[in-house]
């Protein structure tokens, strides 16, 4: 607890050191990870610690490779998660906002180098849809909009907002264990007591208050994803103040059927 950001990420990065040394080096052709892991749980990097793999991967011949499928295209309130530490991956993955989701498609973007190894060699892949035209016009609208809306920029301002509501909705409910957030990336845990912070949920299950507090969400017009004892707080990126604070007040209510089962 009395350590800091960066003291906390070294200790995670002697850690990784260890293992590719444990593993050897020459047998591990890749490093991939979410920049800011999605769906299980919001988990957001400390500081130095994407730079820190960034050189371990320099160091070994590594290729570092961020899967942005989830946290790219203003998630976090930047085009891509990576860039709030500075780091260049030489592999990166993307989907979901690649597109506003209007059509389906992903992509992958690499160095120069990398892509140089496919002027030789076949690269053999391909799905039905592979590059369907619809889906790379609307990648190409749906780019040119987030600019000249400037998507990006309201995600980062409006991360701040979602940032201050979630600590309130922390501070005022017992059944809060702990909020994270990266501009409108959040999450919300729920635990049934805060000192042993015991999930309000089992790993890769639900609860009866759980199953109720997102059945009260439903019916009040409020759809969130929960998983196991989490709610994820992942709004559309154009979402304004007032929008969110709607939806923040009827979570408010939702909370007080967890907080009847967590300790004070
Ligand atoms: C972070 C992340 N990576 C990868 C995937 C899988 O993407 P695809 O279905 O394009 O393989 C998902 C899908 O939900 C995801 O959230």
């Amino acid at each position: 607890p009395n350590i800091s950001e960066e003291e906390f990420a070294r200790d995670y990065i002697n850690h990784l050191e260890e293992i590719i040394l444990y593993e050897g080096s020459e047998s591990i052709a890749a490093i991939l990870m979410e920049s800011v892991t999605g769906t299980n749980g919001i988990i957001i990097p400390p500081n130095g610690y994407m730079q820190g793999v960034r050189a371990l991967c320099d160091k070994y011949g590594i290729v570092m490779i961020a899967d942005e499928v989830m946290s790219g295209f203003g998630r976090t309130g930047k085009w891509f998660a990576i860039e709030h530490w500075g780091v260049v991956p030489d592999i990166m993955t993307m989907a979901k906002g690649l597109t506003s989701a209007y059509a389906p498609l992903g992509a992958v973007a690499m160095k120069p180098e990398i892509a140089a190894a496919f002027d030789e060699q076949v690269f053999e892949s391909g799905l039905t849809y592979t590059s369907h035209p619809i889906s790379l016009a609307a990648a190409v609208a749906n780019i040119q909009a987030m600019r000249e809306d400037q998507v990006v920029e309201h995600a980062a301002g409006m991360g701040g907002v979602l940032r201050r509501m979630l600590t309130d909705l922390g501070e005022s409910h017992p059944s809060v264990g702990e909020v994270r957030s990266i501009g409108l990336f959040g999450i919300i845990e729920l635990v049934k007591d805060r000192k042993t912070k015991e999930p309000m949920a089992p790993w890769n299950g639900s609860s009866p208050e759980m199953a109720a507090l997102r059945t009260y969400c439903l019916d009040n017009g409020l759809f969130l994803y929960t998983h196991w004892h989490t709610v994820l707080i992942v709004p559309p990126l154009i979402i304004t103040e007032e929008q969110l604070r709607e939806g923040m007040d009827v979570l408010d209510k939702a909370l007080t059927i967890t907080d009847k089962v967590a300790n004070k």
